[in-house]
């Protein structure tokens, strides 16, 4: 039987050089994004570059059935996903009394709500194989408080957390969880939050590409967590010791805060 990977967010950033990755690897690919014009470009690239099988769905993943959507295609295909990449994510800054809640219930839905709903619904296809391994892109915010990114942060907080007690639960199973957590890395995500000239991405930016061959070893290892990048695991240290007043101070000016 082939072996898919199922990645979100996979028309951009991380979730496009995954992509690359699973191909170079002669994995079969589902693609999910939400741009027609972007997925169908990607879909070409991968067929002619890679000898592999290459499938696209278009799904806003912040749809109330999103999940349905997708279960449903897999069914129509017979597909089965021995990987899935929960990638898709954006973010937004700010002091949180002046932040826009409607993005930020959005976040929760597409990071918490959907990511937990997908994962279930795969996982217990990969239990009946005894196969599967699981990604999922968390951040430097999912270890420590991110001020003026509260909501965001909160939301890499869970799914942290919730991909280790799973990695856990599923020892022995064949099945693992996997939970990769960058830093700034250089995509589309900066300039979507309006985040491109704040201090955060003018240090210790990562390329795309380097944090999906990190992320890709990480899962084929069926490594629990990994901070990648000696800066972000410094980060997260100074931050966990630091006095909360040097927190704020430096977090404001990270995120471009007035
Ligand atoms: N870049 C960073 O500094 C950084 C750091 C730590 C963690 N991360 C995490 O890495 C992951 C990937 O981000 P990235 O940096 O690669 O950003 P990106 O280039 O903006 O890619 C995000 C992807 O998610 C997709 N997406 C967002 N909302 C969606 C929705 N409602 N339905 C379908 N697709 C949706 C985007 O599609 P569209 O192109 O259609 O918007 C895009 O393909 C995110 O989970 C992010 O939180 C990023």
């Amino acid at each position: 039987m082939r072996q898919y990977a199922l990645i979100t967010g996979a028309t951009s950033g991380i979730g496009r050089e995954l992509t690359y990755e699973f191909a170079k690897n002669q994995h079969d690919i589902v693609i999910v994004g939400r741009n027609e014009d972007k997925l169908q470009a990607l879909e070409h690239e991968l067929l002619s570059k890679y000898n592999v099988d290459v499938k696209s769905i278009r799904v806003d993943l912040l749809e109330k059935n999103a999940v349905e959507q997708i279960k449903e295609q897999l069914r129509k295909w017979k597909i089965v996903i021995s990987f899935l990449v929960n990638n898709a994510g954006f973010n937004e800054v700010g002091e949180f009394a002046k932040t826009d809640i409607a993005k930020e219930l959005d976040m929760i839905q597409l990071h918490i709500v959907f990511t937990t709903e997908l994962t279930k619904l795969l996982l217990i296809e990969m239990q009946e194989r005894k196969y599967g391994k699981i990604l999922n892109i968390c951040s430097t915010g999912s270890y420590i408080p991110c001020p003026y990114n509260v909501v965001y942060a909160a939301t890499k907080s869970y799914l942290l957390s919730f991909s280790k007690a799973l990695d856990i639960e599923l020892k022995g199973s064949g099945i693992t969880v996997t939970a990769i957590s960058p830093g700034a890395v250089k995509t589309s995500f900066a300039e979507k939050a309006n985040l491109e000239e704040a201090l955060l991405f003018k240090i210790g930016v990562m390329e795309a590409k380097k944090v999906a061959q990190v992320a890709y070893r990480d899962l084929m290892k069926g490594k629990s967590t990994h901070i990648i990048g000696l800066y972000n695991k410094l980060l997260v240290i100074f931050t966990k010791i630091l006095p909360k007043k040097v927190v704020q101070m430096a977090s404001k000016k990270m995120m471009n805060v007035e």
